[in-house]
């Protein structure tokens, strides 16, 4: 029987919250209440084509399984070989445990901003104390210019060491306080501490940066601000995800986000990376940022998906992203009830004005939606008339779920299928679990963490794909806000001192 398991986590910053693994003989055992009512879809021509279009069976997704495993291959063997750019992390050595003293990490990659401190006490201790602060980017920074941007970043954080007691590790003279930089952006790593952007993504947009050194943006703005630092670890969420997790469980194998943006990183033997094969060392393991979410081959896009991505800003880019993450699941209903609207009469004779809002529906909505189980779809009733001043019927209430759950498990099979390409190359150079060994996905994100219907679609294709036998070797582990603690570990295991 397949389940999922609830862990929480006795210490302080142990990250594990919620995890499940496969266990066989797996049944179909759906858990999640979810409001779905199929019977309204026959008489809405436009829904029907949507869930056919969008409809992923087990023999599709393996191909989609098989088409990413074949861009990550092509994106191993040479640069810009496929659409996963496979980036060289240079993180070969993961977190030890004996990591010691304080260490600061800067998180900037989605809507919030995120500045930790960590005192590290070596094997025995571990993680002695951690302090953070978040703050939410304001929405003009995201599209403003780069010394805006690193600017605030460098104020917060002056901010926040300004407030910082040194505990039992006091600075030694002629050195520096060291960082660990998450920067969750495809990012064209030259070394551990710095690395050019590629893209924005998510939408971000700030001017003049694409091929621009982000630490040395970082630098310079912390210079201005008179914080004597050094970055010593530049590392994608994905990455500081799979450190801090392999900190506290040696299985962890692999990092997936999903949350407002995806991506996955993983474990990889270097002699399995023939773009590698010049590089001095091609001996032992990596980590390889996939920045899966530019994956777009045979995927099931509809012309609601075209159209999103036209307008979006990144158009063209990031495709596989922009159906599987956070940011673009509500968007893309609500552009689907736009054209049921314009089309029939799904909520009355007009069409209300606030739903041409662009992006006015969150996942979070949509989450709401799948777990009303009132007869009348009560909370479907609310959301609608508290976003879009809409009085729905039941009628179109029971098509608002049925689109939601079309966006959403297509989304969750999607990223399940990309999670199996994953495995399956760890298991191609490992064999691991073939020998019944304990294999771990550390996964972080707000998508993940806070929709349960999402992780049953995304569990139930990863069980097709991979079958009992191997499935029951994996385990997906919830490792919430873990990336600061790894990019604090990377930057210890980097130090200079
Ligand atoms: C970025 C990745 C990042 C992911 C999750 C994507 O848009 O390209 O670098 O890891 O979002 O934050």
């Amino acid at each position: 029987m397949s389940f999922i398991t609830f862990a929480s986590s006795p210490l302080v910053i142990t990250p594990t919250v919620r995890s499940f693994t496969f266990s066989k003989p797996c049944r179909s055992n759906n858990t999640v209440m979810s409001a779905v009512r199929s019977e309204s879809t026959s008489t809405c021509p436009v829904l029907t084509k949507f869930q056919k279009d969008c409809a992923t069976p087990t023999p599709f997704l393996r191909v989609i399984a098989n088409a990413i495993a074949g861009d990550m291959q092509a994106g191993l063997a040479v640069h810009g070989g496929g659409d996963l750019e496979m980036i060289l992390t240079y993180v070969d050595a993961l977190p030890s445990g004996k990591e010691e003293g304080l260490f600061y990490a800067l998180d900037l990659g989605g809507t919030n901003f995120r500045v930790r401190s960590v005192q590290l006490g070596g094997e025995e201790e571990r993680v002695v104390a951690t302090k953070s602060d978040q703050l939410s980017i304001p929405q003009t920074l995201m599209i403003g210019t780069s010394e805006e941007l690193f600017g605030f970043i460098a104020s917060k954080l002056a901010e926040f060491v300004a407030k910082e007691e040194p505990g039992r590790f006091p600075l030694e003279q002629g050195r520096k306080r060291e960082i660990g930089f998450t920067f969750s952006f495809p990012v064209n790593q030259t070394s551990i501490d710095s690395g050019t952007l590629i893209k924005w993504t998510k939408g971000f947009n700030v001017s003049g940066m694409q091929g621009k050194n982000v630490v040395a943006c970082l630098n310079e703005a912390m210079e201005a601000h008179g914080l004597d630092m050094r970055v010593s670890a530049l590392v994608n969420d994905g990455v500081g995800t799979l450190a801090g997790a392999r900190y506290w469980d040696k299985d962890v194998m692999a990092g997936v986000i999903l949350g407002t943006g995806t991506n996955a990183c993983y474990v990889e033997q270097k002699n399995a990376i023939p773009k590698l094969q010049n590089k001095s060392s091609s001996s032992g393991t990596t980590i390889i940022n996939t920045e899966w979410g530019g994956f777009s081959k045979c995927l099931p896009r509809t012309s609601f998906d075209q159209e999103m991505d036209k307008e979006s800003l990144n158009p063209g880019e990031h495709l596989y992203e922009k159906m599987i993450s956070g940011m673009y699941l509500g968007e893309l209903v609500r552009r689907v009830l736009l054209h049921m609207c314009k089309t029939s009469d799904l909520f009355g004779q007009s069409v209300p004005a606030k739903l041409a809002t662009p992006l006015a529906l969150k996942s979070q909505d949509l989450c709401k939606i799948q777990e009303d189980n009132t007869d009348d779809l009560s909370s479907v009733g609310s959301i609608l008339y508290n976003i879009f001043e809409i009085k729905a019927d039941l009628k179109a209430r029971r098509r608002v779920v049925d689109v939601c759950d079309t966006v959403v498990k297509r989304g969750g099979r999607l990223a399940g299928a990309g999670i199996v390409a994953i495995l399956e190359r760890i298991e191609r150079e490992t064999k691991r679990m073939a020998s019944g060994q304990r294999t771990v996905v550390a996964m972080d994100g707000a998508l993940y963490e806070k929709y349960p219907q999402y992780r049953q679609y995304m569990q139930d294709a990863l069980v097709e794909l991979l079958g009992h036998d191997l499935a029951s070797h994996v385990e997906i582990k919830h490792t919430k806000d873990v990336s600061g603690l790894g990019a604090a570990l990377l930057a210890a295991t980097n130090s200079i001192y």
